[in-house]
């Protein structure tokens, strides 16, 4: 019993438990019930880790696509078995669902060790549920696949197309500057978000969906899928039909997620248009897995590859359009030699073989590398300087290009609630050349790093017409987000960093194409300052947030918990019987 063509025709993982002659495997297969006996002898057991959650509206019907996965299990002749985990929903919770990322990290790693699992399927939609489930499942290294569950429908409004976040953003805007009614803004909520599936622009979740895609670890063509696609549920299927198979190859995260595995996904998010947040979660993902991938290597590995993509926020597309111009196997397959085609794959096949025959359907959606949407290097771009020697971003395809190089004397505000407060008043002394300032939001300052860098503009600026300052901050940006944006500044104002000592008044000089963030303020300056600087609120007082704030890493390293980084496989620390 517990013998199978499985694990690299060795012995399942599985059979430690459900294998076991005595007593104690009679105790494992006795309390799984319901299944006929054969299901126990020798068919891997393949977990499908479900983030569902009716708090996670965008994973709100992963139920639907866990059933797909579970007759793709079966048909291939696994053994499924379905849990939930920890869900991160992006809209609902506070303070920022990124505070729980390292969290539903370790609940997914924990898991999946503790359990007589030989392979498992990932569920995932949200922004930060991608990630925290790649994270944990590669510091197990049990053979995995990720199944995202789709973004919505394009948003449809008064006869044009709406897309989650980025008009969200740009209408409360308009509602603020007086012309739009705050009618018509309650009436463009439910025409938004009109299907089920994540957020339909290329924010967070659908670039981190494409980001599993680019990795390998979500088969060709999954991530664009519309949530309520029929094909959606094929994908599904698909993949459950796979992890059995990947089981037999003893096909794990660590044969995939490789330096070149990584290098396509940085490629991959710069043509894309990809969010900032990609950032940090591929550098927490790739030290998981022991890959060395610093911040640099996003502006280095972009700089030749043109934005693609033509979504929102950087263009005017959707991810349902985008599905149907081809999704991301036309993109891998536009970007040809920038990528490595050798890269193995959750197919087993590699990124070369699976792209081979990509067609592009709209070439509107999906440029050409002749005709790109944006020239090359218009990605992520990171900043150094007095203000950020650590490192910043900006994303290049959403800012106004007209201000990628400018001075202007800094606004700074210590807390984002004064912020908040200072945006609505006219008398607040500010100009559209301001720079306005935000710190303690970095990853230990709020804590968790909100998406609170793209800081919506002063009223009286609105009112006169004015659609984009720069905004520097420690802090993140939705990946629906845009303007002249820059973010991640490290190290963050709540440990020193420099952005601590900027001050209202100072002249400060954004440089992006030199990659440069500079104060003009002395180092005696500074060091004067530094003196005085104290710390900000005292961290919290117990509880997994006091957990966070004394071990996250900064962003440029991808705020992880410094005592997540790397793998401990799949053995259980200990037996317990
Ligand atoms: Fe869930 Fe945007 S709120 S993906």
């Amino acid at each position: 019993m517990g013998t199978a063509a499985g694990n690299g025709g060795g012995r399942l993982r599985s059979a430690d438990w459900f294998g076991e002659p005595g007593r104690m495997g009679a105790i494992y297969r006795s309390w799984v019930r319901g299944y006929t006996p054969e299901v126990f002898d020798g068919h891997p057991v393949i977990g499908i880790a479900n983030s569902w959650s009716e708090l996670t509206p965008c994973n709100a019907h992963l139920r639907r696509v866990a059933d797909a996965v579970k007759q793709g299990v079966w048909q291939a002749g696994g053994f499924p078995l379905e849990f939930p985990t920890t869900s991160l929903g992006e809209t609902l919770m506070r303070p920022t669902a990124m505070l729980f990322r390292n969290l539903m990290s370790m609940d997914v790693e924990e898991t999946l060790r503790a359990n007589p699992l030989d392979g498992v399927v990932l569920l995932s939609g949200c922004d930060k549920t991608t990630p925290a489930m790649l994270m944990g499942a590669a510091s197990v290294d049990l053979p995995t696949i990720m199944v995202t569950g789709g973004p919505m429908l394009s948003g449809k409004f008064q006869g044009r197309d709406l897309g989650s976040g980025t008009d969200i953003w740009r209408f409360s805007e308009e509602v603020r500057a007086g012309r739009m009614s705050a009618e018509d803004f309650r009436a463009s909520e439910s025409c938004m978000a009109r299907s089920d599936g994540h957020c339909m622009t290329m924010g967070t979740a659908s670039t981190m969906a494409c980001m599993a895609e680019a990795l390998g670890m979500q088969l060709p063509g999954a991530a664009a899928i519309p949530a309520s696609d029929s094909r959606r549920q094929v994908v599904a299927m698909a993949a459950g039909q796979r992890i059995v198979a990947m089981v037999a190859e003893d096909l794990r995260p660590s044969r995939i997620l490789t330096k070149a595995a990584f290098e396509n996904a940085v490629r991959v998010n710069a043509a894309i248009g990809g969010s900032t947040n990609a950032a940090i979660h591929l550098i927490a993902i790739a030290g998981r897995v022991g890959v060395p991938l610093a911040l640099d290597d996003f502006d280095t590995l972009a700089r030749v590859v043109p934005t693609l993509v033509n979504l929102m926020p950087s263009g005017r597309y959707l991810m349902e359009d985008f599905a149907y111009a081809g999704g991301l196997p036309a993109v891998m397959a536009e970007l040809g030699e920038l990528l490595h085609r050798d890269a193995l794959t959750v197919s087993g096949r590699t990124v070369g073989d699976n792209v081979a025959d990509a067609p592009c359907w709209n070439r509107e959606v999906i440029t050409t590398l002749a005709e790109p949407l944006q020239p090359p290097g218009s990605g992520l771009a990171v900043l150094r300087g007095n203000l950020c020697p650590d490192g910043a971003v900006i994303k290049q395809s959403a800012a106004s290009p007209h201000l990628l190089k400018h001075r202007g004397r800094a606004l700074v505000f210590d807390r984002l609630e004064d912020y908040n407060l200072a945006r609505e008043a006219e008398e607040l002394l500010v100009e559209e050349t301001t720079v306005l300032v935000l710190r303690n939001a970095g990853p230990k300052g709020y804590p968790g790093m909100p998406e609170a860098g793209n800081l919506p503009l002063p009223r009286k600026l609105l009112e006169r017409g004015v659609t984009d300052m720069v905004r520097v901050s420690d802090a993140r940006m939705s990946g629906t987000g845009y303007g002249t944006v820059v973010l991640h500044v490290a190290p963050e104002a709540a440990v020193g960093g420099p952005l601590a000592l900027v001050q209202t008044g100072d002249w400060v000089q954004l440089d992006v194409p030199a990659r440069t963030l500079r104060m003009e303020v002395d180092d005696q300056e500074l060091s004067r300052r530094r003196q005085q600087w104290q710390p900000p609120a005292a961290p919290p007082a117990r509880g997994y947030a006091r957990l966070y704030v004394d071990h996250v890493l900064q962003a440029d390293q991808g705020a992880d918990l410094d005592f997540l980084v790397g793998a401990s496989g799949h053995q259980p620390p200990r037996h317990n019987h």
